[in-house]
């Protein structure tokens, strides 16, 4: 196509029969009031719509759909069939894989994954015949946290940074920060390191009643356990 993009061609990297259209704030899907950051990719057949914000470098694949007043951070990935919907802030790093509906309330923290066809909820009660849209509920969600394929996230709760939530669990409860729950309704079973590995015994901390330390099974990185509360020791190795 001979239009001149409503961006520099360096400023977006898409992918495209037509090239110098798609990906661009006004060509193909992508709304003119749409902002895309640089290297920014939107798939021709994903839509953006207006208002919404898409940071440096992130990607939007098949068939999603970013809706206006979304934000989503740099370094993105929204799969195949991502709904985006009004009102989700998404940090940097995030990774949505296929079939993830995002609803307003919804909040990710950097470095979030969201594994295929979770399901996250906003309105605890809902009946067709009823309009509850004042009465969506939060579900804000720690950097590093993962979300495990098929889990659902009853809306109301929070992942705390680095939670761990099993493939197939029902989430009803807080999630602790590094906690990892599994089953329905979803139960903790143990730790989890920022790296993804189980965070196993490493003798007990004198220094406080009801306090541990903990060694990642990966990477060897130590962490702290008191009562309930999981802190990494030194930084998130
Ligand atoms: C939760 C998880 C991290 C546990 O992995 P693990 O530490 O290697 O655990 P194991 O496989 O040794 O299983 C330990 C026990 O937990 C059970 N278990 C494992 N995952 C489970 C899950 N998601 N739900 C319920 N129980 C689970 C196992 O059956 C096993 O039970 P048993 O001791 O009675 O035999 C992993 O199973 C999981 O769900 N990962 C998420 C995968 C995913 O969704 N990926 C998305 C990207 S494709």
């Amino acid at each position: 196509m001979s239009s001149s993009p409503a961006r520099s061609p360096s400023e977006t990297v898409v992918v495209s029969a037509n090239p110098e259209l798609v990906g661009t704030p006004g060509a193909g899907h992508v709304a003119r009031g749409a902002v895309l950051g640089v290297g920014a990719l939107v798939h021709e057949s994903a839509y953006v719509d207006d208002g919404a914000v898409i940071g440096a470098g992130s990607r939007v694949w098949h068939f999603a759909h970013v809706m206006g007043g979304a934000v989503i951070g740099e370094r993105c990935s929204l799969g195949q069939n991502v709904v985006v919907m009004n009102g989700v802030r998404m940090g940097a790093n995030c990774k949505v894989q296929n079939n993830v509906s995002l609803y307003e309330g919804v909040e990710l923290g950097d470095d979030v994954f969201c594994g295929p066809s979770m399901v996250f909820t906003n309105v605890l009660n809902p009946r067709s015949a009823v309009s509850r849209k004042a009465e969506y509920r939060r579900t804000p969600v720690g950097r590093g946290a993962t979300i495990g394929a098929n889990a659902t996230v009853v809306c109301g709760v929070s992942l705390g940074d680095y939670a761990f939530v099993g493939a197939g669990a029902v989430v009803t409860r807080d999630v602790p920060a590094y906690a990892l729950v599994t089953g329905v309704p979803a139960r903790q079973v143990g730790w989890m390191s920022a790296a993804g590995h189980r965070l196993v015994s490493d003798g007990t901390d004198a220094s406080a009643p009801d306090a541990e330390w903990l060694r990642c099974e990966g990477t060897g990185a130590r962490y702290r356990r008191v009562g309930g509360e999981v802190m990494a020791v030194g930084g998130d190795a």
